[in-house]
């Protein structure tokens, strides 16, 4: 399949979204439950028997030469963040699906039976919830999660019947690690590196370590025009210094990064001061030891201003809170290998600064990563990411190298 064909499969997916007006897909929705059926159309029509497992991932299996031939899994996600990039997930699982097409079109099987996982929960924009269908896959599915609400107040559990799952069945869906030949997740890299680089793909190292907070702030309420300046325990302005304190301290840290994507200030009223504000906080770095120390500092801030303003800051961890995980080195190779042979020139090799379903599976088997290289400056999670045809159809080529080489 050439790239044109793989990059218009990213397009026509794309047109499943929660929002008219944006891309947003988001756990079992309606958008989303229409995305995994052609996902799974597209599978069976690249000659794989296809289920659904009991938390939503669509799982293509492509036999291979003999019956007990161990599983190569590869896959990625197909829900998205909020008003994000369309190529963020779906392409890693779309490359594979085009690989397969191809082997299937010739005949051939392989030394390994090949399974593409679409997973249906990576960024867990909808219950605030963290790989939950790559860590379900591995056994690691935590029940409560079910009772988690979204901003409709509708719970998990309550969104998975409505997709026609079985909420307590969700731990079901573990599969038996010893069956794995290894685990090859394909991704756009979500950065300049490769696209500065002159380079097309790349081989990943490393995945980040990283860590979310819920941060809770709590001062007083006033009125805006009687309490004076001196008096006050405004929440937001403390929450405000606070998240310039995360930008301040993780640029302190060597590679360290910190974002706050959401603010809320409860009952929020133009004439009043605020009395409580929620903030999240994401801080990460290519390993758990400089991760822990901007961690560390981002914490100690939180305390210092808090204690100066009088008011009090409660940070709880999420669900989030992964280690950083280096890439099998015999798969780096394997994909370099192809790399080089496909375009004979020296593969590059990269670490990644976004989270992704491979560091779930890592902890059950062995795992590698191929990124595939952004246009547009590099952007993602926003809808100006972009991935070009020839990149794609590139990736493809030489992906089908890795499996025949396996
Ligand atoms: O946040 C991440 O790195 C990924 O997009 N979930
Ligand atoms: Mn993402
Ligand atoms: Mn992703």
């Amino acid at each position: 399949m050439q790239g044109t064909e793989i990059v218009g499969r990213v397009a026509r997916l794309g047109r499943h979204s929660d929002s008219p007006d944006h891309y947003t897909r988001t756990l079992f929705t309606p958008a989303h439950r229409a995305a995994a059926a052609e996902i799974a159309a597209w599978m069976g029509e690249a000659g794989m028997t296809v289920r659904t497992d009991p938390i939503g991932n669509v799982i293509g299996r492509y036999a291979g030469a003999s019956a007990d031939a161990k599983t190569l899994l590869m896959g990625s996600h197909f829900d998205s963040v909020r008003n994000g990039g369309k190529f963020d997930g779906v392409l890693g699982i779309l490359v594979p699906i085009a690989c397969v097409a191809e082997l299937n079109a010739r005949g051939e099987r392989l030394r390994v039976a090949i399974e593409v996982a679409a997973f249906s929960d990576e960024e867990g924009a909808r219950f605030q919830t963290s790989f939950l269908s790559s860590r379900a896959l591995i056994g690691r599915f935590d029940p409560e999660v079910l009772e988690r609400r979204d901003a409709d107040g509708v719970s998990l559990a309550a969104a998975m019947r409505e997709a026609g799952l079985d909420p307590a069945a969700a731990p079901r869906a573990a599969l038996d690690p010893s069956r794995l030949a290894g685990y090859v997740e394909l991704h756009i890299e979500q950065g300049p590196v490769l696209l500065d680089a002159g380079k097309p793909l790349g081989v990943v190292t490393s995945i980040a370590s990283g860590i979310r907070y819920l941060v809770r702030v709590s001062g007083e309420a006033g009125h805006a025009g009687t309490v004076p300046m001196s008096r006050r325990r405004d929440a937001l302005a403390a929450a405000s210094e606070m998240v310039l304190a995360v930008e301040a301290q993780c640029a302190a840290v060597d590679s360290a990064v910190g974002t706050v994507g959401i603010l809320k200030v409860k009952d929020g009223t133009g004439n009043v001061i605020p009395g409580e504000v929620e903030f999240t906080v994401d801080v990460r770095a290519p390993d758990d030891a400089r991760r822990h120390a901007a961690e560390a500092s981002v914490l100690r801030e939180f305390e210092r201003i808090a204690k100066r303003r009088g008011v009090s800051a409660e940070p709880a961890r999420g669900p989030h809170d992964v280690k950083g995980v280096p890439c099998a080195p015999w798969l780096q190779d394997r994909l370099a290998q192809s790399i080089e042979r496909r375009t004979g020139a020296a593969a590059a090799r990269l670490p990644s600064g976004a989270g992704h379903d491979a560091m779930i599976l890592a902890e059950v088997t062995d795992a590698g990563m191929l990124f595939v290289r952004c246009g547009a400056g590099g952007v993602s999670h926003n809808p100006a990411e972009t991935v070009t045809a020839e990149d794609a159809g590139l990736a493809a080529d030489v992906l089908l190298d890795f499996l025949r080489n396996f």
